[in-house]
C-alpha cells in the first residue's frame, strides 16, 4: 500500500485543509491534494468522492476529508464501497476510530474545532494501528452489510 495521504474539503475546510497540508509536508508525508484549491463555494460531497474513491483504489493509504461541520463529508464519503469514515472531534474519538473501527477516512469539521486540536488529532490518527481481533470481525460485518443489494 502506498504511503500517500489524500486530502479534500470544500471551501469552509479550505484553510484547515491547507495547514494540515504543510503540516504532513513537513513530516515527509506524501499528500495528494484532491481539492478545493480556494475559498470559493463548492459542493463537498464533490471532494469526498474524490478523497473517497482514490483511498477506495488504494491510490493513497488513508484520507482525510474537511467540510465545516464534518458531517457532509462523512456521510458521502461512507457511500463509497471499502470506505469507513469517521467524524472525529477530539484525540480519543480519532483514537478509537483507528484501533476499533479501521477508519480508512478521517473527517474533520473545521468550524467545530480549533485548528491545534485538528493537527492533534491528525496526529494520533495516523500513528495508531487497527487492533484487530474481536474488532476485526465487527468491521467485516459492516463489509457484508454494504455488499448486500438493496
Ligand atoms: C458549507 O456551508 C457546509 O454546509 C459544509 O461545509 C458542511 O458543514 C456540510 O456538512
Amino acid at each position: 500500500m502506498l504511503k500517500i495521504i489524500a486530502l479534500g474539503s470544500d471551501h469552509a475546510g479550505f484553510e484547515l485543509k491547507e495547514k494540515i497540508k504543510q503540516y504532513l509536508e513537513k513530516r515527509k508525508l506524501k499528500i495528494k491534494d484532491c481539492g478545493c484549491y480556494s475559498e470559493e463555494s463548492v459542493d463537498y460531497p464533490d471532494y469526498a468522492e474524490k478523497v473517497a474513491r482514490t483511498v477506495a483504489n488504494g491510490k493513497a493509504e488513508k484520507g482525510i476529508v474537511i467540510c465545516g461541520t464534518g458531517i457532509g463529508m462523512s456521510m458521502a464519503a461512507n457511500k463509497v464501497l471499502g470506505i469507513r469514515a469517521a467524524l472525529c472531534w477530539n484525540e480519543e474519538t480519532a483514537e478509537m476510530s483507528r484501533k476499533h473501527n479501521d477508519a480508512n477516512i478521517l473527517c474533520l469539521g473545521a468550524r467545530m474545532i480549533d485548528h491545534e486540536k485538528a493537527l492533534r488529532i491528525v496526529d494520533i490518527w495516523l500513528k495508531t494501528n487497527f487492533e484487530g481481533g474481536r474488532h476485526r470481525r465487527r468491521v467485516n460485518k459492516i463489509s457484508i452489510i454494504e455488499k448486500k443489494i438493496c
